[in-house]
């Protein structure tokens, strides 16, 4: 499929203007407290564009920093240039750029590179989700007891903030093995396609960070829905994906704290 494989030399291309930045000096903006925009977000942004651009001139691409086309774009791409960018602005080498490739509002393909660790990723629909190749599988577990869940905090250092803490507790309260909070919600959902995390949540989201990474959780046989159960938009969200089995369990405890 073409568009999958201009999402891929895209996210090397993007992939290597990060890598060009990681651990050097670069400019850090801050767009609010607590999140951030570099000089490398910006332009392997633009880097992305310019892939996608000189194969398909007229598809729409909604980006985090700079490009802003509706939704409902016939084809559309949803780029996150650079997912994690606190761990990126303090050198921890987990990040990633994710592109999805959206026709008609439905998610067809899509790429989550980390650069750092050379991991890829890659989803179509109705043909697998893989990760360095090998096809991905949510992990079997029916009990939260057997579980290890991921979570990611919103920028909110209020009320999102405390019912995130709130979720968590009552988790724990189910005997999870434990949280992981590793800062790249597009990672977060590779992983709980690939069985890590028996299930993942964040109580606000962007399409970008969610775009190419809900698929790969459909894809490896899991679930994704809002933190109220309902169909996943493409638009700013609060997003629950799980294994499946484990949704109904999880889905009661984010519900009940969401704000
Ligand atoms: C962020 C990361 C993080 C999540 C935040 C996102 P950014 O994206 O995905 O894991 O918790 O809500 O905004 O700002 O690094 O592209
Ligand atoms: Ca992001
Ligand atoms: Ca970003």
């Amino acid at each position: 499929m073409k568009q999958l494989e201009v999402a891929q030399q895209a996210a090397r291309t993007g992939g290597a203007v990060l890598q060009k930045y990681f651990r050097q000096s670069f400019e850090v903006h801050t767009k609010r407290a607590c999140d951030f925009v570099t000089t490398a977000d910006v332009e392997a942004e633009h880097a992305i564009a310019d892939v996608i651009r000189a194969v398909f001139p007229d598809d729409a691409i909604l980006g985090e920093e700079n490009y802003s086309s509706d939704v409902s774009a016939a084809r559309l791409w949803v780029v996150d240039p650079l997912d994690g960018t606190t761990n990126f602005a303090h050198g921890i080498p987990h990040f990633a750029v994710s592109i999805g490739y959206y026709e008609a509002g439905e998610a067809v393909c899509g790429v989550i590179l980390n650069p750092a660790r050379d991991d890829v990723y890659h989803a179509v629909r109705g043909q697998g989700a893989f990760g360095n190749g090998e096809r991905l599988c949510v992990a079997d577990h029916v009990s939260l007891s057997e579980s290890l869940i991921g979570v990611g905090f919103y920028y909110d250092r209020g009320a999102m903030m405390e019912a995130t803490l709130a979720s968590i507790r009552d988790l724990f309260g189910q005997q999870i093995h434990g949280i992981r909070r590793f800062g790249t919600a597009s990672l977060d959902l590779a992983q709980v396609a690939s069985g890590m995390f028996g299930a993942f949540f964040e109580y606000e989201l962007s399409p970008w960070d969610f775009a190419a990474g809900r698929l790969f959780v459909e894809e490896a046989g899991g679930r994704i829905t809002t933190c109220r159960g309902e169909a996943l938009p493409l638009a700013k969200t609060s997003v629950l994906a799980s294994n499946a089995r484990l949704h109904d369990s999880v889905l009661s405890i984010v519900e009940r704290n969401i704000v």
